[in-house]
């Protein structure tokens, strides 16, 4: 066997520490700042822009004035029609399909029929994706749950109020745009994370944007990644009270379950986006007049603080927002796609703007070298 004890790698399970490229995007944890985009922390952006500056941030490297940012907003107000080839893809998927797995079929369709051609069309075509996932997303909603085809008008210039109105038929309420268009801005991007670097390795072999992002979307469905503000949002809902909550909750630590919103793999001692996300949840729950969800909530975050040292990430709150603003608990992932689609172009942006494949080596310790035993001995 190879000897493991004078490898290092041996003892990165999960790559993590490892420093696996450079970018000017973004950085988490670093020393003073908790997430900062661009140079920007997040607190800062969610306190004083909208989705779209910082989606242009992300993609320009500086935040947009003002006639910059409304031709950028009407560029991708302009992008949520649906190709119908699209819509037959999206139409031939049952009620009981992943909606991740919608995304990542659609966007993959997306790129049959809108093919980046060249290097040259990335910017364009990430501007289609930020116009087009939240209608692909809706439409095969409506459609497969009530029949019903969405017209993906372009009636509010916001994608967070676009995609409540959609969902709901209704102009929405204006907090609730708020709460969801800062939400957007919290999930917009984050470094070497599992999609992120997903994207980033499938552009690096000179593949298309659709590839990179239907790829990003595949590794985000996981409840390891993405999918834990559906998983805590699961895990609320069985219980009715913070005693009852608190008691359970005990129980699954003494079981060693994993419990979906808390931890992060490189945040040791709070989340940057939590503050931001759990105020929004208790602005919504005054509004909502909710006596439960809230409480229950907090007790939640106090005992995996006493218990284990373990804080809310920037999903446990996530959980009771989306719920105040009547969001199916399925759509939790999805919209984080709608997010995080910004970074991850912007990564393939950079990725591209100076790439070498990336092919690391892995760490052998499977058997030592033999001799094919033919089948007939075997
Ligand atoms: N619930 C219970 N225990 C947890 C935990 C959680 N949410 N997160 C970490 N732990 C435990 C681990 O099991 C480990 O215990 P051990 O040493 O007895 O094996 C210990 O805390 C240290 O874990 P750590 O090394 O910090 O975690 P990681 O880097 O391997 O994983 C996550 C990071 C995010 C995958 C992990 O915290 C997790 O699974 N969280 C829940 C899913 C989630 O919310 N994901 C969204 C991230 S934004």
């Amino acid at each position: 066997m190879s000897d493991t004890t004078t490898n290092p790698v041996a003892n990165t399970a999960g790559l993590r520490g490892a420093t696996a490229g450079d970018t000017a995007l973004c950085t988490v944890g670093a020393s003073g700042s908790g997430l900062t985009y661009r140079g920007y922390e997040v607190t800062d952006l969610a306190e004083h822009c909208n989705f779209e500056e910082v989606a242009y941030l992300l993609l320009n490297g500086e935040l947009p004035d003002r006639k910059q940012l409304d031709a950028f907003v009407a560029a991708i107000s302009n992008g949520t029609e649906l190709p119908a080839a699209v819509i037959r893809v999206l139409e031939a998927l049952p009620a009981s399909t992943n909606p991740m797995d919608v995304l990542r079929t659609a966007c993959a369709a997306l790129g049959c029929i809108e093919t980046e051609n060249s290097f040259a069309e990335q910017y364009t075509a990430s501007i289609r994706l930020l116009g087009c996932l939240p209608s692909m997303l809706l439409y095969w909603y409506h459609y497969s749950h009530n029949g019903k085809r969405l017209l993906c008008e372009n009636d509010n210039p916001s994608i967070a109020g676009r995609f409540l109105q959609w969902l709901h038929g209704r102009q929405p309420d204006p907090d609730h745009q708020r709460c969801l268009d800062i939400s957007l801005i919290l999930y917009a991007e984050h470094e070497f994370n599992a999609s992120t670097f997903t994207a980033r390795v499938i552009c690096s072999t000179l593949s298309d944007l659709h590839s990179s992002v239907a790829g990003a979307i595949g590794a985000l469905r996981g409840p390891l990644h993405g999918g834990a503000n559906e998983a805590a949002c699961d895990m609320l809902a069985q219980w009715n009270s913070p005693e009852q909550a608190e008691s359970e909750l005990l129980s699954m630590l003494q079981r060693k379950d994993k419990v979906m919103g808390f931890g992060h793999a490189v945040y040791k001692t709070s989340d940057p986006r939590n503050a931001v996300i759990k105020s929004w949840s208790k602005k919504l729950a005054a509004l909502a007049g909710d006596s439960s969800l809230y409480s229950i909530s907090e007790r939640v975050e106090e005992v995996m603080w006493r218990e284990k040292k373990l804080f809310a990430n920037a999903d446990f709150y996530h959980a009771s927002a989306y719920t105040f603003m009547h969001i199916p608990t399925k759509l939790f992932t999805p919209i984080f796609v709608c997010s995080r689609v910004a970074g991850w172009c912007a990564h393939v942006f950079e990725q591209r703007n100076n790439n070498r494949i990336i092919r690391p080596s892995a760490n052998y310790i499977g058997p030592e070298l033999r001799s094919v035993t033919p089948i007939a001995m075997r």
